[in-house]
């Protein structure tokens, strides 16, 4: 939980339903699209439902952020930062910072890549802890120049591995602390079998 920069406390959680992808998607519309005149299949670039996770920052209820994860075998990959002008001010964006490293972190992920918009760079330094990774070109698409960046988080005291117990791997992701829809499933069982 982080304080917005009108003192509201914002809230990041995983999209999980077709609704929740909706508020993102609205987000990214108002800022890349209406903002950055992006084209809209450059936006909506295919790789939304391919091992992606979309996080939600929220005000009350009002999604105010957004931000993409997509996962490889040795690094999770930022993407899609944006959050709505009039919630601007570093405290959203580092709220979504944050949690993108926590679940990374608990996957057990130690490293996170980010393409970012050259401009941003002293964003990205200060918000987010990376580095310019070195020897890897400049480059370019949709209209901006990019450079790649990368955050190394150390080891997750927590992280899922193979030995994790079944139900918490079974858990929502990013709520594996929490008892899940699957957990109360076994209220059906039988007493006998618990
Ligand atoms: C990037 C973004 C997520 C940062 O969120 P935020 O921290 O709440 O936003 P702010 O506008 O307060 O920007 C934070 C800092 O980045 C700088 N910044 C933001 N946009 C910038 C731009 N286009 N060029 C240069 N600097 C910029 C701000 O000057 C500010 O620096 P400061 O702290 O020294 O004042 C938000 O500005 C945004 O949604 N931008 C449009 C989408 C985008 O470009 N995403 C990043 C793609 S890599």
């Amino acid at each position: 939980m982080n304080q917005s920069p009108r003192n509201e406390r914002v809230d990041v959680a995983v999209a999980r339903s077709i609704a929740e992808i909706m508020e993102a998607f609205a987000i990214r519309t108002l800022v890349y699209m209406g903002e950055q005149n992006c084209p809209y299949d450059e936006e909506y670039d295919g790789n939304d439902f391919a091992a992606a996770t979309h996080l939600i920052a929220r005000v009350g209820r009002e999604p105010v952020g957004v931000m993409r994860l997509r996962w490889f075998a040795d690094f999770c990959k930022v993407e899609r930062v944006a959050v709505r002008r009039e919630h601007r001010g570093g405290e959203v964006a580092q709220a979504m910072i944050e949690a993108a490293c926590e679940i990374a972190g608990r996957k057990g992920y130690r490293t996170i890549l980010g393409h970012i918009q050259s401009h941003l760079l002293p964003f990205w330094r200060r918000y987010g802890g990376v580095s310019v990774r070195s020897g890897r070109p400049r480059f370019f698409f949709s209209d901006h120049e990019y450079v790649e960046v990368v955050r190394t988080l150390a080891p997750h005291a927590n992280a899922l591995t193979l030995d994790t117990p079944a139900m918490v791997l079974l858990r929502p992701e990013g709520a594996w602390d929490e008892p899940g829809v699957l957990d109360r499933s076994n209220e059906r069982l039988a007493p006998a079998l618990l």
